[in-house]
């Protein structure tokens, strides 16, 4: 048995025997980190209860209604329409999780976690659409035997029900375009600050969705050439987007399949923004040859998503991405170096990888097209 295995066995002994439970919780020098480890324990135990109490909170449009400032408690339930004890538990519950908290005169305000969450609505719209995501995981026991997919995850995003999504319908689109647009704001800033766009010409995004990454880059990059492409259907609904943010004329659209047609040439920088993560290995192998295939020589690659092994990756990346990419059926999520393998396998060549700032655990990735 390795060293490693030999630490693992021992310490993991301990950790399973009562007896040393009760002893370390009384001798003092253990005894702060035992109650350390007991509370993370209940901590995971009672998590999928404070996913529930963030998505009633964001439902009810508590935190709207805590941002016109603090209330009294009683005020508060004929406007959630609660009564006076289910009130008093919630409340209770979101001032535990820092989204509410209670004043001295016993009112209710906006917490730290309330207030971050308020200012950022891209979030709260994802935690409004995990309603099919927990409908999935109410047996992920069946979810993970059965392989994934399956269920209202998979049916939600359109792409992932079928080889060849070119004929994806508006209706069927509609909803993750909407959320991959109110998301994509929040981070686009983050990508662009550690790899500028000013020594590129034309930039392609594919799989652009409704253009809001391409916004902001138009904005940070005045200069710069702009293509989006995605599915014919997600691309007619990006032409309102654009043209509400003056850009319908900046951006050029092109509507099609990444997995049924050759890309258009012309950009010397081809974008995937959280791209990779949603498809298995052969179609990001086959999507990485297209885009060495419509690149000149000297282009490249940008790759920006949740990365697993990027610093501070942690359990968002590690259990929430894990799961959901497993509910929709396709993909996962991998760490730069597997990425790396596959671009190198596509035929690209200097890969460089940097984190950036935001809240989630993005990487961006650039490699070049040298012949
Ligand atoms: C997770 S969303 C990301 C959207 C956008 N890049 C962002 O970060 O906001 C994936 C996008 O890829 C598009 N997509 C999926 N399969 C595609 C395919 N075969 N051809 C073109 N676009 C595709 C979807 O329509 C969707 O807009």
């Amino acid at each position: 048995m390795s060293v490693e295995a030999r630490w693992v066995a021992f310490r993991n002994g301990l950790l399973a025997n009562p007896a040393f439970h009760r002893f370390a919780a009384r001798f003092p020098l253990f005894k702060p980190i035992a109650q350390a480890e007991a509370y993370r324990l209940f901590d995971l135990t009672a998590g999928f209860v404070y996913s529930q109490v963030l998505g009633a909170a964001v439902e009810l449009g508590l935190l709207e209604i805590l941002a016109e400032g603090p209330k009294p408690a009683e005020n508060l339930g004929p406007q959630l329409g609660l009564a006076e004890a289910p009130l008093r538990a919630f409340l209770r519950a979101t001032a535990g999780l820092e989204l509410t908290e209670c004043l001295r005169d016993g009112r209710i305000a906006l917490g730290s976690q309330g207030a971050a969450l308020l200012g950022d609505p891209g979030l709260k719209r994802m935690i409004s659409h995990h309603r099919k995501f927990y409908r999935d995981l109410d047996d992920t026991v069946a979810l993970l035997r059965r392989g994934g997919g399956g269920g209202e995850v998979q049916s939600y995003w359109a792409y992932a029900r079928v080889t060849d999504p070119s004929g994806a319908k508006s209706a069927e689109v509609a909803d993750y375009s909407q959320l991959m647009a109110e998301t994509a704001i929040s981070f686009a800033d983050d990508v662009l600050d550690v790899w500028p766009l000013t020594p590129y010409r034309k930039l392609m995004d594919v799989g652009g969705g409704e253009g809001a990454f391409l916004s902001v880059v138009a904005r940070r990059a005045p200069s710069l050439k702009l293509v989006l492409f995605d599915l014919p259907a997600v691309v007619e609904r990006a032409e309102a987007r654009l043209a509400a943010s003056g850009l319908r004329d900046r951006v050029e659209r092109v509507g099609g399949s990444f997995s049924a047609e050759a890309l258009p040439t012309g950009a010397d920088l081809i974008s995937l923004i959280r791209i990779v993560h949603d498809h298995d290995d052969p179609v990001v192998l086959a999507l990485f040859r297209a885009i060495y295939a419509a690149l000149p020589k000297g282009g490249e690659i940008l790759i920006a998503e949740p990365m697993a092994g990027i610093a501070g990756a942690g359990r968002p990346t590690e259990v929430y991405f894990s799961l959901y990419l497993l509910a929709m059926g396709h993909g996962r999520t991998r760490s730069a170096s597997e990425i790396g393998d596959m671009l190198k396998a596509a035929g690209f060549r200097r890969i460089r990888v940097r984190k950036t700032a935001s809240l989630l655990p993005f990487g961006v990735m650039v490699a070049a097209r040298d012949n």
